[in-house]
């Protein structure tokens, strides 16, 4: 079974609460899902592979470390993904990016996907699929299923807020990918939406409702 982990760092817990208020602006609501992101992406990066370099210092020669240069591809599920992509942009700016457009049939819950634009060499990157919201899990386990008939091994899930239901789906479909959150919420309402939740994460980033 892949990671489950909650990353609870205090500015994380402090910046989500804001996120989490029916008043925060659109304007506001788009900088913490960025800020969140970058915090999560710090932790969500630190099994990234390093290799030894030689270097000289002012003093001496000296072996150090760095990045193994492994391929890496930061994967949005849209609309509401994006809003996640450059934070984690800022720590690795040279991955590539993909996007997988799927959106929420309201009545069946089911997810329809509409868009898959991935970087050509997706079989040999390490993958970071990004959406703020893990919910019944529907849409995270269509894009991972497609990122998989795509040939794409190593996967791992970030999202803000989920749902029991949303990671138990999950690690259930995918039992071999790491699943990263910034809360373990307490259930689903019947109309699926997280609870307590911060309502939808598209239309509050985007400002279309
Ligand atoms: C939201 C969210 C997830 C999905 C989660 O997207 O961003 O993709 O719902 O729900 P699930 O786990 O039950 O599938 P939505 O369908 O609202 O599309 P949008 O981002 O375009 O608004
Ligand atoms: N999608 C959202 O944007 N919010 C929820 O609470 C559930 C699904």
């Amino acid at each position: 079974m892949g990671k489950f982990q909650v990353i609870s760092h205090p500015l994380i817990q402090h910046k989500l609460s804001i996120l989490r208020r029916k008043t925060t602006s659109t304007k506001d609501f788009r900088e913490l899902v960025d800020e969140i992101a970058m915090l999560m992406g710090y932790e969500v990066l630190r099994d990234l592979p390093l290799e030894d370099v030689e270097i000289e210092t002012p003093i001496t020669k000296t072996t150090q470390k760095q990045l193994a240069g492994k391929k890496l591809a930061i994967v949005p599920i849209l609309r509401a993904g994006i809003g996640m992509v450059d934070g984690f942009l800022s720590l690795v700016p040279a991955a590539k990016v993909g996007h997988i457009g799927m959106y929420r049939d309201e009545e069946t819950l089911q997810p329809v996907e509409y868009l898959v634009k991935l970087p050509e060499d997706i079989d040999q990157r390490q993958i970071f699929v990004v959406d703020p919201m893990l919910a019944t899990g529907g849409s995270a386990i269509l894009a991972v299923d497609s990122l998989k008939k795509r040939g794409a091994a190593n996967i791992k899930f970030v999202c803000l807020v989920s749902a029991p239901e949303g990671v138990k789906a999950l690690q259930e479909a995918h039992p071999d990918i790491d699943i990263y959150t910034a809360t373990l919420d307490e259930k689903l309402n019947e109309h699926g939406y997280i609870v307590p939740g911060l309502g939808d994460a598209g239309d509050r980033l985007f400002g279309t409702k």
